[in-house]
């Protein structure tokens, strides 16, 4: 069974759809969950699910090197096959990011290449754009920017409040990230150079897309 590390800084809902989904599905184990904020909801769904449940709060650290480090050493020691961001909300240092090339994910809440960063779904409803969505990606240095393997879109209707896109893009990503987990478990799914293969198929730019 393929172990999978979770990182997570919040209420952890993509963490709860891997989780579910190794009940069915995902033929992987999550082995521990990470999180950068204590309080992190995240955390009490680990611990219902008998999940190792794991805090590392950067106040400790004299900067994003030494923290990075230690979180790097706290996930090794459950040596992961696959590292999972999930709302994840930190910027990652460059060794880090080696560290897991092309054996770590994240899901970002917008069609991107658009909106990278924060606010996703306000700048979208801003734009005046008729669909939002999700993406999920492998992590590269420049932040958001790694390969793309899976999308979603949502609509957004003209009287959406920030709140209902928000929840209605999660809806979404609950369903595409288990998916692209096993992918990469099966040995389906990976990365050479700064390109996502899919069976052996090198993926357009932008991913495949569930419209
Ligand atoms: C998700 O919507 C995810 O796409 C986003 O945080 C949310 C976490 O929700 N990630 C980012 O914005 C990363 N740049 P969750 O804690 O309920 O899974």
């Amino acid at each position: 069974m393929k172990k999978i590390v979770v990182l997570i800084s919040g209420s952890g809902s993509n963490l709860q759809s891997l989780m579910d989904a190794t009940s069915h599905d995902l033929q992987a184990q999550v082995v521990a969950v990470i999180s950068n904020q204590p309080e992190a909801y995240g955390l009490i769904r680990a611990q219902k699910a008998g999940i190792p449940a794991l805090s590392l709060s950067t106040s400790a650290f004299a900067n994003r090197e030494a923290y990075d480090a230690a979180l790097m050493g706290m996930i090794d020691e459950y040596q992961p096959d696959l590292v999972v961001l999930a709302g994840f909300m930190r910027i990652l240092t460059a060794g880090f990011v080696k560290h897991y090339a092309g054996r770590m994910l994240n899901i970002h809440p917008s069609l991107l290449p658009k909106y990278p960063g924060l606010h996703t779904h306000r700048k979208a409803i801003e734009n005046g754009d008729s669909e939002h969505g999700t993406s999920v990606h492998f992590v590269t240095e420049e932040l958001d920017g790694g390969p793309v393997i899976l999308q979603a879109k949502v609509p957004i209707f003209p009287d959406d409040t920030e709140k209902e896109v928000i929840e209605r893009v999660k809806a979404q990503e609950h369903n595409i990230y288990p998916q692209v987990v096993q992918w990469f478990v099966s040995g389906r799914l990976t990365m050479v150079g700064n390109h996502a293969y899919l069976d052996g198929q090198c993926l357009p730019p932008q991913g495949y897309v569930n419209e």
